[in-house]
C-alpha cells in the first residue's frame, strides 16, 4: 500500500504532494512504477487525498481515501489488502527502487519469527537531547541508531493487529512502532540513504538531481 493522502504542507507547492512534479512526472507515479516492477508485488492499493480517489484510480490501482493522520491512511488502505505480506510504502520517498521493495520482503519472508522488516539507513549525525531552553541533556551513542524509512513489511495479521486501536494512530510517525509496541519482532533491512524522503523543495530538488543521474 502506498500512503499519499497527506496535503504536502511543508513542500508549499499549493496541492497534495503526491501530484507534484518530479523529473516531469507526479511523486506518486515513481513509486508506483517501482512497485509494478517488483517481482513481490501481487496488488496495490493508494490511499488517496480525500476527493482524489478517481484520479488515483485511473492509474489502474485500488484508491481509497485517506484519514486525517498517516497511519489513519495506513490502516484505511490495510483493510483492503488481500495478501499475507503488506509493504507500506510513503509517496513521499519517489526514489525507492523494486530492488529495496524485493529486499525487504524477501527479508521478512525468510525469517518466520520477525513481524516486519523496515528500511532504514545508519544515522551519519551526531543526535542529542535537549530539553527546555535547547539546553543539550545527553548525546545518545550514534553505532546504534538508524535514520527509518519506508518501505515496510509486515505480516498482515500483524499490522492489522497493531493498526486497530485508533488512539494510537494519531502519534505514530510509522507503523513498525505500532507493531513493536505489541511485541512483534521488527528486522532492519540497511537501505541506500539515496531514498530519501521529499518534505521540502529542497528534497525535490536533490530528488531530482539523483534521477537525471540514473538516467
Ligand atoms: N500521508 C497520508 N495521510 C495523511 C498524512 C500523510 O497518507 N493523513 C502520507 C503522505 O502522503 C506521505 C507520507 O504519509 O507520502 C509521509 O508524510 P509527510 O511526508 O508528512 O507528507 P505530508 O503529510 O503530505 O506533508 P506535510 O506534513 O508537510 O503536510
Ligand atoms: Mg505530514
Amino acid at each position: 500500500m502506498i500512503a499519499a493522502a497527506g496535503s504536502g504542507e511543508r513542500l508549499g507547492a499549493g496541492g497534495p504532494k503526491a501530484f507534484v512534479e518530479l523529473a516531469g512526472r507526479p511523486l506518486l507515479d515513481w513509486s508506483l512504477e517501482a512497485f509494478r516492477a517488483a517481482s513481490t508485488i501481487a496488488e496495490i492499493v493508494v490511499a488517496a487525498p480525500p476527493g482524489q480517489e478517481g484520479s488515483v484510480a485511473e492509474r489502474g490501482v485500488v484508491a481509497v481515501a485517506g484519514g486525517e493522520h498517516r497511519s489513519e491512511s495506513v490502516a484505511n488502505a490495510v483493510e483492503l489488502c488481500g495478501e499475507e505480506i503488506v509493504v507500506v510504502h510513503d509517496a513521499a520517498r519517489p526514489l525507492v527502487t523494486a530492488a529495496l521493495i524485493d529486499a525487504v520482503v524477501g527479508q521478512l519472508a525468510s525469517d518466520e519469527e520477525a513481524a516486519g522488516t523496515i528500511a532504514a539507513a545508519p544515522v551519519t549525525d551526531t543526535i542529542k537531547q535537549a530539553g527546555h531552553g535547547r539546553q543539550v541533556e545527553r548525546t545518545l551513542d550514534r553505532a546504534g541508531l538508524w535514520a527509518v524509512q519506508t518501505p515496510q513489511a509486515f505480516r498482515a495479521d500483524a499490522l492489522r493487529e497493531a493498526l486497530s486501536d485508533p488512539d494510537s494512530l494519531p502519534e505514530a510517525t510509522d507503523d513498525a512502532m505500532l507493531v513493536e509496541r505489541r511485541g512483534g519482532r521488527v528486522l532492519i533491512y540497511q537501505a541506500p540513504a539515496e531514498n530519501l524522503k521529499v518534505t521540502t523543495p529542497l528534497d525535490l530538488r536533490v530528488a531530482e538531481l539523483v534521477l537525471s543521474e540514473r538516467a
